[in-house]
């Protein structure tokens, strides 16, 4: 056994539960590197590692009985419309208030997409090249313009990206937000554990972990004091997006709107799935009563193909991780601090530090996912939307879900604003970007406005 007098419970504990290999490179490491391991190892619910591991031995079917989640749909009838007028005035009245805030999930990390740097630095405007965190602030400046109020830009990160990030946003001045508006916090970590239960070692003198999802996000919230700084700012309702959909409405009055007057404590965005085995989960009521999120993978391939008597998907609401959160609700359900959702866990390739160097191994990691708060609610709403206004996800550099993607949904979407407004676009016009800081949505475009006859054109 090492020997390092002042940690000897600890070095204790991490022998107990047979993971002493992490000490392998002891005998090279400085004092502070001994140092850095111990302090990691320190921080290591080693029983949670446990029983994750025997669970990742298991499948984990879902156990209770659940049918589709009822849902607002997009308004058809006069009677539908105005029901819609109402929601957005009562939301507009909500957010002229001062009562909510963006909220960004942007701690993960973005493997796929195979970008060096925080994703939120990702140049995704295709005329402009604004960043995705540009983008964002001048969504959310500019609803603080409009209904006349200052509203506060929560950004989570997480521990590989949270120094990038801060530094980004400071150089780059908040992109016009007011630095005290703006909060930036990490997210928690959790070891990975390779395919025989192992911890895995980063470094010598460090051990693997990973961001624990999206679902931390509730937790950290908490336990950075920024959900009691919203409290103190009279914030209610946090609004809560990812960092890689460019098209999100952050602050959207009708959502807000039916959110506060259906005294919700989470309302979620879905729309209609393309296709049955599309990769996104789907709303559901459980046979409790509670309404949640099935995950793709989780649901079994006749109920992905069910159909209703009008041939539509029987389970056809997705979820595309857009909610918002009452502040009374979240500081029930964290109690101040911490909040125990469910990990999920996934078979992943990770880098894994051996003697003979760098290695990719098959191991475990595990994250929590925002949706599994859904059940925890007494009254969740879920709001249609049209799938091309608010959902561009940029998940892979090409092919479905790309940046190429993404660009041409954007594109087409500025060409609807335009045409419903009848201002003429000029064949010509290859590319078509909108600045947040002039329009939010169709209405806010200036009627007199002239696009110039050129292939890129971004208007601003
Ligand atoms: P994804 O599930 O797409 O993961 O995250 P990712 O890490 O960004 O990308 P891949 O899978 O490695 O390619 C959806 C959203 O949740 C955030 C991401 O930043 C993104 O906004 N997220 C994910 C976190 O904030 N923390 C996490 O631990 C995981």
């Amino acid at each position: 056994m090492i020997s390092y007098p002042s940690r000897k419970d600890l070095i204790q504990r991490v022998y107990d539960h047979k993971q002493e290999h992490i000490f392998a490179f002891w005998d090279r490491l400085s004092d502070a590197g001994k140092s850095a391991l111990l302090d990691d190892a320190e921080s290591i619910d080693f029983d949670l590692l446990t029983r994750l591991y025997t669970q990742a031995g298991q499948s984990t079917p879902v156990t209770m009985g659940f049918e589709p989640a009822p849902y607002i749909p997009i308004p058809s009838g006069a009677e539908e419309l105005r029901r819609f007028d109402s929601a957005r005035a009562a939301g507009a009245g909500v957010i002229r208030r001062g009562a909510v805030a963006a909220f960004v999930v942007a701690g993960g990390q973005g493997s796929r997409l195979g970008f060096d740097g925080p994703k939120g630095l990702f140049g995704v405007g295709s005329v402009s090249g604004k960043s995705l965190f540009q983008i964002h602030a001048e969504k959310i400046l500019q609803s603080s313009k409009k209904y006349g109020t200052s509203i506060p830009w929560l950004i989570m990160t997480s521990r590989a990206n949270h120094e990038d990030t801060v530094r980004y946003l400071a150089s780059r001045r908040y992109f016009g937000l007011d630095e005290r508006d703006v909060y930036i916090f990490p997210q928690s970590m959790i070891p990975s554990l390779d395919a025989g239960g192992r911890l895995i070692l980063e470094s010598p003198s460090a051990i693997f972990k990973n961001p624990d999802g999206h679902g931390g996000s509730l937790g950290a919230l908490a336990e950075s004091g920024t959900l009691a700084a919203m409290r103190e700012r009279g914030i209610e309702i946090i609004s809560y997006f990812q960092v890689d959909n460019p098209l999100v409405s952050i602050i959207d009055p009708v959502f807000i709107g039916f959110h506060e007057q259906g005294g919700a404590d989470i309302s979620s965005k879905g729309l209609m799935k393309a296709y049955p085995s599309e990769k996104i989960g789907v709303f559901v009521r459980f046979d409790d009563g509670t309404i949640g999120v099935v995950e793709y993978s989780d649901l079994p391939e006749h109920l992905q193909n069910l159909r209703d008597t009008d041939g539509r998907l029987r389970f056809c609401m997705g979820s595309i991780a857009i909610h918002l959160f009452s502040v009374d609700f979240l500081e029930k359900i964290t109690g101040g601090s911490a909040l125990s959702l469910p990990f999920h866990i996934a078979r992943k390739k990770i880098m894994s530090h051996t003697a003979s160097g760098p290695a990719e191994i098959e191991g475990f990691k595990f994250e929590k996912f925002v949706f599994d708060a859904l059940p925890l609610t007494e009254k969740n709403i879920v709001l249609e939307i049209i799938r091309e206004d608010e959902f561009a996800p940029v998940k892979n550099p090409s092919g479905v879900d790309s940046v190429e993607s993404a660009r041409e949904l954007m594109t087409a979407l500025f060409r609807r604003w335009l045409d419903g407004r009848g201002i003429p676009i000029p064949p010509r016009v290859k590319r078509l970007e909108i600045s947040p800081l002039l329009a939010l949505e169709a209405a806010d475009v200036p009627p007199s406005i002239k696009v110039p006859d050129t292939e890129n054109v971004y208007l601003e």
